[in-house]
């Protein structure tokens, strides 16, 4: 089934309603990122943004903030919460992975398995941003990509669910293809040229806000000037 397809009906049905409060590893770290002089702190971008949780945080902190998401029913719930709470959000309904823009089913049908297909640069007219964050989607090869689009200075955070064997209590994607095994994100980053600095790499368990445990793995780095 095409990612547009089957997202915009788990969206109809409700999933992630429960989940509205924005991600921990942003809200943790957000000091670090605002310009704290009243002033913008620049242009963010959130990559398979959801209904927004992430997204109308990051304006609220004062961020020019575009939200990008498959689905067009996410991005309606998101552009309502967006509205609900006064802030401003930018949405784009696109997808970021190889075949989740075509239209053709057919396609789809040949490779229903889109996630492995390679990235090329699903986001090559949106320009440079001082913070890009994609949280808990896997387009594997991305982030290479991505850090060609931070501006010197600027900060990429990404947070995937991990492959783990902690047992059957971590919530999350059962299937290893929605996961990364560890390190996996760092090495994305490695394959660029832009020169970087990790600011933080975590792999393991983390209670969520809701009391369920999941694997995660993190990753936050900052593009040097140069
Ligand atoms: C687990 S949700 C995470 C949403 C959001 N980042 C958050 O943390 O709340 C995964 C998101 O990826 C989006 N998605 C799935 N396939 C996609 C694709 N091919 N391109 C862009 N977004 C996609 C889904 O619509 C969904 O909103």
């Amino acid at each position: 089934m095409h990612d547009r397809t089957r997202w915009d009906d788990r969206y109809r049905q409700g999933a992630y309603s429960q989940r509205p409060w924005p991600s921990d590893f942003l809200q943790q770290n957000i000091q670090a990122l605002i310009n704290k002089n009243g002033q913008s702190s620049g242009q963010a971008l959130d990559l398979a943004c959801g209904a927004g949780r992430n997204s109308v945080f990051l304006a609220q902190q004062g961020f020019i903030t575009q939200g990008v998401d498959v689905s067009a029913v996410a991005i309606a719930k998101g552009a309502a919460y967006a509205t609900k709470v006064g802030v401003k959000v930018g949405w784009v309904c696109q997808g970021l992975l190889a075949q989740s823009n075509t239209a053709d089913p057919q396609a789809v049908a040949v490779n229903p398995n889109p996630i492995h297909e390679p990235v090329k640069d699903p986001i090559n007219d949106f320009g440079q941003f001082q913070l890009i964050i994609m949280f808990r989607f896997v387009a594997p090869g991305l982030l290479t990509t991505l850090m060609d689009h931070l501006l010197p200075g600027g900060h990429l955070m990404v947070e995937e669910h991990l492959q783990h064997d902690l047992g059957e209590e971590i919530v999350g994607p059962r299937s290893p293809a929605f996961r990364v095994a560890p390190g996996a994100l760092l090495a994305e980053v490695a394959a660029s040229t832009q020169p970087y600095a990790v600011i933080e790499d975590f792999a393991g368990a983390v209670v969520e806000p809701s009391g369920d445990k999941a694997a995660v793995s993190r990753l936050w780095v900052q593009r040097l000037p140069g």
